[in-house]
């Protein structure tokens, strides 16, 4: 960490689904820089006047950024945090973004047990999360990891299953998709350097505090 590190708070945020929600809670608390938004080409933002630097990243880059040190803290789902294993304090669940990571086959491959899926291949972005969900129910798979729409694979026989995280439930549906199993609940998290936790202690633990009733307060809401 050099000097000019140590003056910096260093905030990353993930482009796509949680940056907005993200950008408005840290505002309602007082962090926030002109020109911070999502299609803005610059991906270092900061706010000379507070001395915080917001860095905008690839949502699966996060945590990497954060363990590494690159960002002081992030916000990022847990479903990136399960499948990136990275070093990371996990300080506040932000309890936004809500989303479960589910397995889902086409409606016309149903079939009655888990089991019955045995050896086919899986259709995923989380292929650490896949492989320990099929392990831990004594299945063998075989994982291919994709980037992106997911619900393509089993529709062009790419796939016949996929796990994937879903929202609202209407890409599934859009794609003649069902659930078959859940794995896991994800919501936001609010991470930090385990090195800048120690080091800048008093700034991210005022921003921890400052987010706490939000928190509350939005849940209620
Ligand atoms: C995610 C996920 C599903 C979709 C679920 O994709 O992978 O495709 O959202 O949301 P829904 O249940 O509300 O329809 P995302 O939009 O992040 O893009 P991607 O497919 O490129 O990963």
């Amino acid at each position: 960490m050099t000097s000019n590190d140590m003056d910096y708070l260093t905030i990353a945020l993930p482009k796509g689904k949680l940056f907005e929600h993200s950008v408005s809670m840290l505002t309602k608390i007082g962090y926030t820089a002109e020109g911070l938004s999502e299609n803005s080409r610059k991906l270092v933002i900061a706010n000379e006047a507070e001395k915080i630097r917001f860095i905008i990243t690839k949502t699966a880059d996060l945590p990497t950024y954060v363990e590494y040190g690159a960002a002081d803290i992030g916000i990022i789902g847990k479903d990136v945090l399960l499948e990136g294993n990275k070093d990371v304090y996990e300080l506040l669940d932000l309890k936004f973004g809500f989303c479960r990571m589910m397995v889902a086959v086409p409606q016309a491959l149903k079939q009655e047990k888990l089991s019955d899926y045995a050896h086919m291949r899986v259709a995923t972005k989380y292929p650490r999360v896949a492989e320990s969900f099929f392990h831990s129910v004594g299945i063998q798979m075989e994982i291919i990891k994709l980037n992106g729409s997911i619900e393509l694979a089993p529709m062009v026989g790419l796939a016949e299953i996929i796990v994937d995280i879903v929202e609202t439930g209407r890409t599934l549906k859009e794609n003649n998709l069902v659930e078959i199993a859940q794995i896991h609940p994800a919501t936001a998290r609010f991470i930090a350097n385990r090195v800048s936790f120690k080091m800048k202690f008093d700034r991210i633990n005022k921003m921890v505090e400052g987010l706490k009733p939000l928190i509350e307060s939005e849940s209620k809401a």
